[in-house]
Parts: structure tokens; C-alpha cells; sequence
């Protein structure tokens, strides 16, 4: 049986002092990024929560769907950034992500360019982030992250082989402390803006990607080659077979090797 996580028990045990202060849960959603939309732009506080129990229209990146039956984590933080902080956030999230989840489970995380986090080689969270900008003014950014746990991945046929899900005995207690955890490196991650060369480089420091075979696709495009470098706006640099290099800003990457767990 799948327990509901508690928003009382979250915001009861968290310390933070802006993300998650205040949490909207609601136990079925189709997707916490409409529901963020439509709060962000009634003017809630920078860094409320959207918490769903489950989605039953999950979207991922590149117009994806995004599995999160009950049992799962599916939240989008509500953002009220400067212009130039916009590049860090996938930074932020995926750092945050990678680094609670090790410190709850102790296993392992990789980041895959931009912001894929991996167990053993297998995707367990992605995330996604919506912004809303007025010439240079962002009205908001919508950080929404998705974390498979106690999920079956065996039963879904097009995540089969590419997904891994975090487990626990206690669900409903490691989730909570996953989602504290989550929160708190969040915001402590977020507190260091504007400066943000050093969140820039724990996560280029995290990246799978850097030195691997891949293939990025964009768009209609489609190129080969090593992935060669990450600069600070988060794009990635990779060197065709030819010697050509390529600025990958946002696109999709395969590893052409597995990365070692
Ligand atoms: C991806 O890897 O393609 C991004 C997946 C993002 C999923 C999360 S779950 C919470 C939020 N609500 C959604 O509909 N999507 C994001």
C-alpha cells in the first residue's frame, strides 16, 4: 500500500527559509507545471511547492510524457529569478537532486547533460524548467522535478531499459526525508546566486557526459562525436568525427558507451 506524503510533515520538519515554505499538495494532478503556472501567475511567494501524490499527465522534457502513478515524488518550485541566474537553475536542480539523494540512500548519482540524474547508468529523476520572461524581467521559472520511486520499471515497456527507481522498506519515510533533503540543498544552492561559478562547476564536475561517446539530438538535428566541454551558460561543446565543433544549448544526448556505476 502506498502511503500519501504528508505536506504537514514536510513543512513541519524543514528549515528553510524560502523553498518550501509554502507547499500546495493535492493527492492527483494532472501535472504540477499547470498548477505552478496558474499559482506563480496569481502571485504566490517565491519558492512555494506544488507537491502532487501523482500525475496523470506528467510531461517531460522534449514533449515527453513523464510516468508518476502514486508512490513517486512529482513537485514544481516556483522561482522569482534575475535574468542572468536563468542558465544555473537546471544547475541548482540537478545538484540538488543528485546530492539528496545520495545523502539519504548512499548511492551513487551521475548527471547527464543537462540535467538527467543517474543510478547505475539509469535515469531515476528528470526535471524540467519552464520560464515566463518579459523582455529582461522573468516573471517566474517553474523548476519541476520528478523522482521515480517505488516504481516498477519492469512494467513500463518504454522506460524499461533506460529507468532505475529508488526502493525502501519505509516508503513514505525515506520519501519524506528525500523531499526535506531535496528542499533544503535547493535553497542552499540557490542562496548562492548571483555568483554562480561554483555551482557551475560541482555540476560540470558531476557530468557523466564530458569525454563520452554521444549522440545530441536537437530539434531535426542529429550529431556524432565526443562530448568535449560544458561552459557556464550550461551548453555543451561536442567535437565531430570530422574535427567540426558543435554548441549544443538544449537537445537531448545518448551516451554511446555506459557510464561505469
Ligand atoms: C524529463 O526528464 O524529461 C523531465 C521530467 C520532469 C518530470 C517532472 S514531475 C514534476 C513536474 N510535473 C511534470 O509534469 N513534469 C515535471
Amino acid at each position: 500500500m502506498t502511503v500519501e506524503l504528508s505536506p504537514f510533515a514536510i513543512m513541519n520538519r524543514l528549515k528553510t527559509q524560502c523553498i518550501g515554505r509554502e507547499i500546495a499538495y493535492y493527492p492527483s494532478l494532472p501535472s504540477t507545471m499547470d498548477t505552478a503556472r496558474e499559482k506563480a501567475r496569481q502571485g504566490v511567494v517565491e519558492g512555494t511547492v506544488v507537491l502532487a501524490g501523482e500525475q496523470t499527465s506528467g510531461r517531460g522534457r522534449l514533449k515527453r510524457n513523464w510516468l508518476s502513478p502514486k508512490g513517486n515524488i512529482a513537485l514544481s518550485i516556483i522561482l522569482r529569478p534575475g535574468i542572468a541566474e536563468l542558465p544555473y537553475l537546471i544547475m541548482i536542480a540537478s545538484l540538488a537532486v543528485a546530492n539528496s539523494v545520495e545523502s539519504v540512500t548512499g548511492q551513487k548519482t551521475q548527471i547527464k547533460w543537462p540535467n538527467d540524474i543517474l543510478i547505475g547508468g539509469k535515469k531515476v529523476c528528470g526535471i524540467l524548467i519552464e520560464n515566463e520572461i518579459k523582455g529582461n524581467n522573468v516573471n517566474f521559472s517553474i523548476i519541476g522535478i520528478g523522482i521515480n520511486t517505488n516504481l516498477n520499471t519492469a512494467e513500463h515497456d518504454e522506460i524499461a531499459n533506460t529507468a532505475a527507481s529508488l526502493k525502501s522498506p519505509e516508503e513514505a519515510d525515506s520519501r519524506l526525508k528525500l523531499v526535506i533533503a531535496l528542499l533544503t540543498e535547493f535553497e542552499n544552492l540557490y542562496f548562492k546566486l548571483p555568483e554562480g561559478k561554483q555551482i557551475y562547476q560541482a555540476w560540470r564536475d558531476k557530468l557523466v557526459t564530458l569525454g563520452k561517446k554521444v549522440k545530441a539530438t536537437w530539434g531535426k538535428q542529429i550529431i556524432e562525436g565526443v562530448a568535449e566541454n560544458v561552459d557556464e551558460s550550461g551548453a555543451l561543446t561536442i567535437r565531430g568525427e570530422n574535427g567540426a565543433v558543435t554548441k549544443v544549448v538544449a537537445g537531448d544526448v545518448t551516451l554511446k558507451e555506459n557510464p561505469k556505476p
